[in-house]
């Protein structure tokens, strides 16, 4: 068996990207094997995350006016096939999410369809949340179109709000009770079909 080749793509701390290499560890991903992390920005600490485990890296400056063919062409060198967006803050064209259809995947921190969309990354989906008052949130995993956060659900988890919650408490939670949790095991379902035999 040849595990599918996975790709990470990410933009600052790589909590997310720390969690699949955990389960790449542990085994709950085995049938994806994680090649490359590329970031879109150069101080990213999830770059040390993926040099401390011995992955290959790849910085592509945001502001390249050839950003996304210089990263189709690396992503392509490198036979990838998977790309999982743990924490990307740059949204992808239509050219590159057909590209890889069906081989993109996100991690948001809502339940989709609340609080997603263009605008909504990182601390702001708490923000709102709170802003709004629901008592129950979560994070969502989702194949990557051309309609931020418009893919189709993978998976999902939910996560009760609490009094006195701030963004930054909220975040945390999410992250530990549900990002997690699902993002590496949306990623296994995904490896099971494109193992190559
Ligand atoms: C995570 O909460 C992720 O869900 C969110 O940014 C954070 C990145 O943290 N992504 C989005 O909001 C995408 N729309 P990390 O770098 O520690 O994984």
């Amino acid at each position: 068996m040849v595990k599918a080749k996975i790709a990470v793509l990410v933009s600052g701390g790589g909590t997310n990207l720390q969690a699949l290499i955990d389960a790449q560890k542990s085994g709950i991903i085995k049938s994806g094997e994680i090649t490359l992390v590329v970031s879109n920005n150069e101080n990213a600490y999830a770059l040390e995350r993926a040099k401390n485990n011995n992955i290959e890296t790849a910085y592509i400056p945001s502001k390249a006016s050839d950003f996304e063919t210089q990263l189709i062409k690396l992503l392509k060198d490198k036979n990838i096939d998977i790309i999982v967006l743990a924490g990307f803050m740059k949204i992808l064209s239509e050219n590159f999410t057909r590209t890889f259809e069906n081989r993109i995947i996100n991690v948001h921190p809502s339940l989709i369809p609340s609080f997603c969309g263009k605008g909504y990354y990182g601390l702001r989906v708490h923000e709102e949340a709170l802003k709004y008052g629901v008592k129950v949130t979560g994070a969502t995993v989702h194949f990557v179109n051309e309609i931020p956060d418009g893919g189709s659900i993978i998976l999902q988890k939910a996560v009760y709000i609490e009094d006195g919650d701030t963004p930054e408490v909220l975040q945390k939670r999410v992250m530990e009770q549900a990002e997690w949790i699902i993002l590496p095991e949306a990623c296994e379902l995904v490896s099971q079909k494109y193992i190559k035999e």
